[in-house]
This record gives structure tokens, sequence and C-alpha cells, in this order.
């Protein structure tokens, strides 16, 4: 199947899939309730974070930040480009953009004020301190005029949104005219790739993510909020009817990641 000039061979037909307004918790009967718990699971995960992300990902997402980074260089290439990163976690995705265009003005948004204060840690012991600002904020509450950013990323953020759509049109208010988004997010690769990642994904993944980081739950969410996740069809269907023109998908190793990107 081909999407907007992407190849897509490892998207699954994923049957039975049905429509979803966003990611969900278990026990919560509301988007606020949701919201809620998702905050509250990755600050208690926060300090084994960074730790947790490269052993279970075996540093491949350090490419991942790299490659959605590079992807963007001609918009990263204007002087004073000003660029969000939205969920930014402790930082890795704004870092990467940073590296790729050291005179951005970048923001980082996140509602877990536990990862914003490692993100600035960070920041400060790469020097990148002055040119970073965190903030800490609800993505789908942003607090920034329309048309602010000529870029808009977002890394293994998105999925955790309580109304993906709403999320979207936020994207998009604060983008300027001609701004680009880029989602990065993980996928379901189909065939042999599909089988291992599902064993690994459901089986093993959740049990070292609760032996590293003591809390219970938090890594049995991950892949059920990826399964819940729209396939990547569906989701560039949403980015057009919220908006976005140019839209397109770019599977990364495999199809266990990939990028959506759009423009407004
Ligand atoms: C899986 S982490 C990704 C962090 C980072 N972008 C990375 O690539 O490592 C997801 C982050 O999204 C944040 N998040 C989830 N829902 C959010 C929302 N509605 N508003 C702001 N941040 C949110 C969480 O607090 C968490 O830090």
């Amino acid at each position: 199947m081909r999407l907007d000039g992407h190849l897509m061979p490892e998207e699954p037909s994923q049957p039975g899939k049905t429509w979803v307004q966003g990611t969900t918790t278990e026990g919560a009967s509301d988007s606020r309730a949701v919201a809620r718990a998702v905050r509250e699971m990755f600050t208690s995960i926060a300090p084994r974070y960074d730790l947790l992300n490269h052993v279970l990902s075996a540093n491949v997402d350090k490419l991942w930040w790299r490659q959605t980074a590079r992807s963007f260089e001609r918009a990263l290439s204007r002087p004073g480009v000003k660029v969000l990163d939205l969920c930014c976690g402790t930082g890795d995705m704004a870092f990467a953009v940073m590296r790729q265009s050291p005179a951005a003005r970048l923001m980082g948004v996140d509602f877990s004020h536990a990862m914003l204060r490692l993100a600035s840690a960070k920041s400060r012991t790469r020097s990148l301190y002055a040119l970073v600002s965190w903030v800490e904020a609800d993505a789908l509450q942003l607090p920034f005029a329309d048309r602010s950013f000529d870029l808009v990323t977002s890394a293994f953020g998105f999925r955790n949104l309580a109304d993906y759509d709403a999320g979207l049109r936020e994207i998009r208010r604060v983008l300027r005219p001609g701004g680009e988004c880029g989602i990065l997010e993980f996928s379901q690769p189909a065939g042999l790739l599909g089988w291992l990642y599902h064993l690994y994904f459901r089986h093993v993944l959740p049990k070292i993510g609760t032996m590293l980081s003591g809390v219970p739950g938090a890594y049995a969410y991950l892949p059920s909020s990826v399964a819940r996740f729209p396939s990547a069809s569906e989701m560039l269907a949403r980015m057009r009817t919220s908006g976005f023109s140019k839209v397109a998908w770019r599977p990364y190793t495999g199809g266990i990641a990939g990028l959506f990107r759009g423009e407004r």
C-alpha cells in the first residue's frame, strides 16, 4: 500500500480495530481522569525513564529522534525558526532538534513536572540551558497564541493523549500557515518482525519495565496504548480532517516506529 508517496509495506490490516477518541487507562471514566492517570504514571516512572527507554529499545530510540530531526532539515535551517516539542518528557527529541538547528528557538512542553525537571537538568549539563524553555502544560490546552511556531514535534507522546483529534487541532492552531508537524510514534509491524515484536512488546518488555522502574502496570500500558493507537492510514485521515495538508507516514526500523508529518 502507498500513502502519499511513502511505501507502507509494514502496515498490518489490523482487523477489528475500532475508532477511538484517545488513549485510555484502567478505571478512568472520562478524558480528565485518563489524563490524570497518564500524568501520574509518567511522573512515577520519571526517575528511571531514560534508563528504561535506552534498555528497552536497545538505544534505537536515539536513532529515531535524530532521524526525525534530520527529516525537518529544511524547516530547521531557517534562521530563528521557532519549534515546539510536545510531550517532551526528559527532552531527548528537543535535544535532537537543537543539534540539528543550534539557532532554533525551542520550547519543550509536558504536563509532568518530574519529567520537566529532568529535562531541565539535562539541558544544563549539555550547556543548552539558555536555548530551550521548558513549559508545564497540557498538550490539549497549550498556553500559546495561534500561529506561534514553525515546527511542532512530538516523540512517543501523542499516543498518550485522551483525545487525538483535539490534539491535532491544538497542534494546527499553534502552527503558522505553512508550518509543519512531525509526530513520531510506535507502530505495529507485520510478518515475522511483527510476531517477534508482539512477543517482546507484550511479554518481555512489561516484565523488564516493572523490574527496573519498580512501578507495576506502567509498562503494560505501553503495548496496550500502541495496540489501541489508530493505524497509519486512519491517523493520516484524521490529520487531513484536522486541516493538515501534505500528510505522510514514514516507517522507521521495519515499521516498529514511524513518523507522521503534515503541513498547516
Ligand atoms: C513516552 S513519554 C515521551 C517523552 C519524550 N518525548 C521521548 O521521546 O522520550 C510521553 C510524555 O508525554 C507526556 N504527556 C502525555 N500526555 C500529555 C498531555 N496531555 N500534555 C502534556 N504532556 C503529556 C508525559 O508526561 C510523558 O512525559
